[in-house]
C-alpha cells in the first residue's frame, strides 16, 4: 500500500497517465503540473516553492485560496444541514436568492428571480430553455470567440468549431457575429474613427428577407435572444470598446431579440463591478452566473432572468432542475460571497488595482517588443504576444512563457518561487492575468518583476 501522505509527484503522474480520462484539459500540457496546497495568490507544489497565481481558478476562486470566511461559512453548513433533497426549502437558497435579487435590483431597477443548478454551461442550457419558452425561437445570436461551455448544447453557442468537432451539438449552432476585438478589428477599421462600424454591419443583415434573419412584412425574426460575454473571457480578456453595448442593445432592442448576458468568468467583481455589463450600461434580460459566485468552493450556478420571464406562470415548477441544484454548502457559501460584496468596497479597491497593474503592463510593452497589446477592465486583463512585425500573433512564446512560470525556478527577494498564467485569445497568444482580487501592491510589483524575467527568458 501507498503512504498517501508520501506518494511523489511521479507515481501520481503514473496513475493518472493510466487510471484518468484524458479527455479534460490536464493532457494539453505535454508534463502536467502537480501541486499540493494553496493560500491567497499563492499554489505550492511538493517542495512547497510558492507560485504566484495570475489566474485563480480561471476567475472561479476570485477572492483568494482558503478563504477563511468562506471556509467558516462551509464547515458550519457542514456541521448543521450539509444534505437536503431540493424539493425543501431552506434558509441560505432563500437568503442568497434574496441577494442576488436585490443586487441586480439595485443595479438594473428591474425586480427578477434566480434558478440554480451546477456548472456554467448548465447554468446557460438553464436559461435557454427559459429563452426559448419566452420567445419560441429556438436560436442565439453568439460572439465569434464567445465560450459557454462544452456541454452539447453549448457547444452550439460556444464559437470554436473543434468543441463541435467530433461531438456535434444539439439544437441550433448560434449565428456567430464578429466581436468588437479593435486591436485586430475584423473589419480592418480604427477604433477611434469606426463609429460601431461593427454593429452597423450587424443591423444592416436585417434590410431584406433574403439575408436569412427577418421577415420585413411582419418584423418577425428567427433569432430571438443575443448571447454574450461584455469582456471574452476564454476569447482572451478582449473588453469591449464604451458605448458598444448601448449601440448593440438599441439593434437588438429594435428587432426584439433577448439579451442574455453571460458572467460566468467575468461576474463577482472580476471587472470592477458585480457584472461585468455595469460597466457599458445597459441592462439584460438575462445573467448567467457560476464559479466566484462560491469562490470556487462549490460548482453552484444559475441564472437572474427579469420577473416577466421568470415568473411562476411563465416558467413553472419543473422546468430546470438536478438533484444537486441548490445544494446547501453551495448556497451558504454564496451566500458568504454576497455578503462580503455588500460589506466591502471592491468598486473602487478593483478599478484601483486594476490600473496599477495596467500601468506596469504598459511599462513591460515598452520594454519588450514582443508586446503588442496590453488592456483590460478591473482585475481582467491581457498582453498579446507578437512577432518582430509588431501584429502577427506569438503563440509559440506565448506557451512557452506559461511553461517556463511553472518550472518555479524564478527568484524574487532572493526565494524561489514560480508563475502561473494562462492563454487564451483568437491565436492563443494571450497572457490573460486574472489575479485575486485582493492582490497587494507588493503582489503586484512581484508579477511585474517575474514576466519582465520570463519574457526576457523566452524571447
Ligand atoms: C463565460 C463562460 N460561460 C460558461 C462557461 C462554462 O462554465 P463551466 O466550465 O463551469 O461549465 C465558462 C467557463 O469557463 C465561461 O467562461
Amino acid at each position: 500500500m501507498i503512504d498517501l501522505d508520501i506518494i511523489t509527484d511521479k507515481e501520481l503522474l503514473e496513475k493518472d497517465a493510466k487510471y484518468c480520462s484524458f479527455g479534460d484539459t490536464v493532457h494539453y500540457a505535454k508534463e502536467p503540473k502537480v501541486f499540493h496546497n494553496c493560500e491567497g495568490s499563492y499554489m505550492y507544489d511538493s517542495k512547497d516553492v510558492p507560485y504566484l497565481d495570475l489566474q485563480m481558478y480561471f476567475s472561479a476562486a476570485n477572492f483568494g485560496y482558503k478563504n477563511k470566511r468562506i471556509i467558516d461559512a462551509v464547515i458550519d453548513q457542514m456541521n448543521t444541514l450539509p444534505q437536503i433533497t431540493p424539493k425543501y426549502v431552506h434558509k441560505y437558497k432563500v437568503l442568497l436568492s434574496e441577494k442576488l435579487c436585490k443586487a441586480c435590483e439595485a443595479r438594473f431597477h428591474e425586480e427578477g428571480r434566480v434558478n440554480f443548478n451546477v456548472g456554467g454551461a448548465q447554468a446557460v442550457e438553464d436559461a435557454i430553455k427559459l429563452v426559448r419558452k419566452a420567445t419560441k425561437r429556438n436560436s442565439f445570436f453568439a460572439f465569434q470567440g464567445g465560450y459557454h461551455g462544452k456541454t452539447v448544447a453549448t457547444t452550439a453557442l460556444s464559437s470554436n468549431f473543434k468543441y463541435r468537432e467530433n461531438y456535434g451539438h444539439y439544437g441550433d449552432r448560434a449565428y456567430f457575429i464578429p466581436f468588437p476585438y479593435c486591436f485586430r478589428c475584423p473589419y480592418d477599421k480604427k477604433c477611434d474613427s469606426c463609429d460601431f462600424y461593427c454593429v452597423k454591419h450587424f443591423e444592416k443583415q436585417f434590410d431584406s428577407e433574403y439575408k436569412g434573419l427577418i421577415d420585413p412584412s411582419t418584423n418577425e425574426t428567427e433569432f430571438k435572444a443575443f448571447i454574450g460575454e461584455p469582456v471574452l473571457g476564454t476569447g482572451g480578456y478582449i473588453n469591449a470598446p464604451q458605448g458598444y453595448f448601448k449601440e448593440l442593445k438599441k439593434v437588438l432592442d429594435k428587432y426584439g431579440i433577448m439579451f442574455v448576458d453571460d458572467e460566468i468568468q467575468m461576474g463577482f467583481y472580476r471587472t470592477g463591478k458585480l457584472w461585468s455589463i455595469e460597466n457599458y450600461d445597459v441592462v439584460p434580460d438575462v445573467i448567467t452566473f457560476a464559479k466566484s459566485l462560491t469562490n470556487g468552493m462549490n460548482p453552484l450556478s444559475g441564472f437572474w432572468a427579469k420577473e416577466k420571464y421568470i415568473n411562476p406562470e411563465q416558467f413553472p415548477p419543473g422546468s430546470a432542475h438536478s438533484t444537486f441544484c441548490s445544494n446547501p454548502i453551495g448556497v451558504r457559501a454564496g451566500y458568504e460571497v454576497m455578503s462580503m460584496i455588500e460589506e466591502e468596497n471592491f468598486d473602487e479597491t478593483i478599478p484601483e488595482k486594476g490600473k496599477y497593474f495596467l500601468e506596469g503592463l504598459q511599462m513591460l510593452k515598452a520594454k519588450h517588443k514582443s508586446i503588442g497589446d496590453v488592456g483590460g477592465l478591473g482585475l481582467a486583463l491581457r498582453a498579446e504576444l507578437v512577432e518582430e512585425d509588431g501584429i502577427s500573433p506569438n503563440k509559440t512564446l506565448c506557451a512557452k512563457v506559461l511553461a517556463e512560470g511553472l518550472k518555479g525556478d524564478l527568484v524574487y527577494n532572493g526565494k524561489k518561487c514560480g508563475l502561473i498564467l494562462h492563454n487564451g485569445g483568437f491565436y492563443k497568444n494571450i497572457i490573460t492575468f486574472v489575479p485575486n482580487l485582493y492582490i497587494t501592491r507588493e503582489e503586484i510589483n512581484m508579477a511585474i518583476d517575474l514576466l519582465d524575467e520570463l519574457l526576457t527568458r523566452c524571447e
